[in-house]
């Protein structure tokens, strides 16, 4: 059974003192791990100040990056080999954002995706697709040869722990989020990719989340489909009243 997984990216939204404040009001409110895993992905600065406000240690408090090597000469990039001593779960990796803004490509997400497992962490991997490609029917290929190309020499055991998150970048930040049924074509794609390149019973087991204007008024809808295990909510995981209704989302 695939336990839903509710995780909120907070981008470069919060102060450290607002990342104390929101963990004190969630903290205590979260649902039971084993019923609905709850994650909030935070920049690094703010990691050490969340970690010591989880309070009942439901929340999982995960990376918005990492780079691919664990040590060295590289001003100003976050090392996964220490987000793994410090007890991260998961690092967010080949988000929109940083493919568009930062330029990363298949080949550095891929090796974002090894650098995470060499450091017994989880990537959550992120799929894009534009409106432009969606109109141009591109979708298919597009969504296909992001998963392939950060799956690269990546094991079955390895892809059976993994998280993929289908995020469109037409529906992030916009308010428009995908409907139900496209959320859901979207999500069934990437796991028909993963059940191409592992086995059906790898597919069946790693997670797929939907990302993109998500909010308590659509949550319901998205989780109740068959091939969505969880959604990725930017705007609506930074208020803490938000997060909770997402987390206790109605099944
Ligand atoms: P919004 O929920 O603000 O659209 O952001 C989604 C996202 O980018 C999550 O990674």
């Amino acid at each position: 059974m695939r336990i839903p997984l509710i995780a909120g990216n907070w981008k470069m939204n919060k102060s450290v003192d607002d990342a104390r404040s929101f963990m004190q009001i969630v903290s205590d409110q979260l649902p039971e791990p084993d019923q609905v895993e709850t994650a909030i992905a935070a920049p690094a600065i703010l990691l050490e100040t969340m970690i010591e406000a989880n309070g009942a240690d439901r929340l999982r408090i995960g990376a918005e990056n990492c780079y691919y090597e664990d040590a060295g000469a590289f001003t100003g990039e976050t090392s996964p080999q220490a987000l793994d001593q410090m007890g991260i779960p998961y690092v967010i990796v080949g988000h929109s954002e940083r493919r568009s803004y930062f330029n990363e490509t298949d080949d550095i997400i891929n090796r974002k995706v090894h650098a995470v497992y060499r450091n017994h962490m989880t990537p959550i991997l992120c799929c894009d697709e534009t409106m432009g490609r969606l109109e141009a029917g591109e979708k298919i290929h597009w969504v296909v040869s992001q998963v392939t190309g950060a799956l690269k020499d990546i094991t079955d055991a390895q892809a059976r722990q993994l998280v993929i998150a289908y995020e469109p970048s037409w529906a992030i930040g916009s308010g428009k989020s995908a409907s139900a049924d496209q959320a859901e074509e979207g999500c069934y794609l990437i796991r028909q990719t993963v059940a191409d390149l592992y086995g059906d019973d790898v597919a069946n087991q790693m997670r797929v989340l939907y990302g993109g204007s998500v909010n308590p008024e659509n949550i319901s809808q998205i989780m109740a489909k068959q091939n969505i295990d969880g959604v990725l909510a930017g705007g609506a995981s930074l208020d803490p009243e938000t997060f909770l209704q997402l987390v206790h989302y109605q099944k």
